[in-house]
């Protein structure tokens, strides 16, 4: 099995979004069921909650689906029990290795898979209000992150 762990802030826009189109992603190639895939936030403040409006309106738009995301924080034993940790910006990258000593979590960046990036941090859209931009963004990434992973696991 591997084990994928998307991270953002608040676990309520960029993460939960990068979950469901990776998920999507996994299962159009007949992979579902090598995968565990899930998402978790730095922050706390939306422990539960559903993933935000506007990251759901544009899933709706494309048809992937988001049932049972809901929003939890990042735990130590996550950096333990997932493959691959995939943060959206390097201020999450910090926030987890405050976790635990800077160097026994290997955190990969998500834009680092993607081709030609404009940009090295996915934008925040609870910022920004931009959920367009991170769609195509972490549609684009997380393309090159199962190529990735595909390889390195001979999938
Ligand atoms: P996310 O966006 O990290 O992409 O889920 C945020 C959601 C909520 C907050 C910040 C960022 N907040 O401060 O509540």
């Amino acid at each position: 099995m591997v084990t994928v762990l998307f991270v953002c802030l608040g676990n309520i826009c960029r993460s939960p979004m990068a979950e469901a189109i990776f998920r999507h992603k996994v299962e159009r190639a007949g992979l579902s069921k090598q995968f565990h895939i899930d998402s978790a936030g730095t922050g706390d403040w939306h422990i539960g909650n559903p993933p935000h409006e506007g990251t759901r309106n544009i899933l709706d738009e494309k048809g992937i689906v988001y049932d049972g995301i809901k929003a939890r924080q990042i735990e130590i034993k996550d950096l333990k029990q997932f493959n691959y940790i995939v943060a959206m910006d390097d201020k999450n990258i910090k926030d987890i290795q405050t976790l635990e000593h800077p160097n026994s979590a290997q955190v990969l960046k998500m834009l680092s898979f993607m081709e030609k990036s404009p940009q090295n941090d996915v934008p925040d859209p609870y910022f920004t209000g931009n959920f367009q931009e991170v769609y195509d963004l972490l549609s684009h990434s997380c393309e090159g992150l199962l190529h990735f992973i595909r390889e390195k696991e001979n999938l």
